[in-house]
């Protein structure tokens, strides 16, 4: 089971994968838990370095590859695989950065991804993301008002076109924890 979530900054994706792993662990689960940009080298450069933004959907195509070659591994072992972030941050953030890349993006990243069983976006009100980032000093170029509410747009829009769950961030995790684990029970 390949499991992502995602979601414009500070809808606290992170914690969320967290707290999702220690119940799927206490059900008995052998969990993966793994993110992106990833810690290999691609995504290391990526977070140090600013590129041209087609450069950058370039490398963060390629930072993915190299991810779906170990989520393939983990998940052929028997392992749950959960994503903080996949390719739909790609399709929204990078979609947002320059308009008219959005099928480009699409197409570089066709041939290196793997589809999820779940994912699940989460959705917060842009300054209210921020203003969760700000408070642990985590801005990076990425992050201003205008450009997450762009995001946030092209995470709603894929979401209904592909429909994917939209979950508030801000109501109260267990709920969201209990919705997430009722989806993975009926995949
Ligand atoms: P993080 O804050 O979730 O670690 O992600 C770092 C930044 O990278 C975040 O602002 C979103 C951005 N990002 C993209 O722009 N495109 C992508 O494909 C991914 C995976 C992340």
């Amino acid at each position: 089971m390949f499991i992502v979530i995602e979601g414009i900054d500070g809808t606290g994706k992170t914690t969320l994968c967290r707290f999702l792993e220690e119940r799927l662990v206490r059900e008995g689960y052998d969990v993966v838990i793994t993110a992106e940009p990833t810690g290999g080298p691609i995504g290391e450069l990526i977070r140090r370095k600013g590129f041209d933004p087609r450069a950058e959907a370039l490398l963060f195509a390629a930072d993915r590859s190299c991810h779906t070659a170990d989520i393939n591994e983990w998940l052929s072992r028997g392992k749950v695989v959960i994503s903080d972030r996949y390719y739909v941050s790609s399709l929204a953030y990078q979609g947002a950065s320059h308009e008219g890349m959005t099928d480009w993006i699409a197409m570089i990243n066709e041939p290196v991804i793997r589809e999820p069983d779940v994912t699940v976006v989460l959705d917060i009100d842009p300054e209210e993301g921020l203003g969760r980032i700000s408070s642990r000093g985590e801005n990076s170029r990425f992050e201003t008002v205008g450009y997450l509410a762009r995001v946030r747009e092209n995470y709603l829009r894929i979401a209904r076109e592909r429909g994917y769950r939209v979950m508030d961030a801000s109501r109260d995790r267990n709920e969201t924890l209990d919705e997430i684990m009722k989806m993975i029970r009926e995949e």
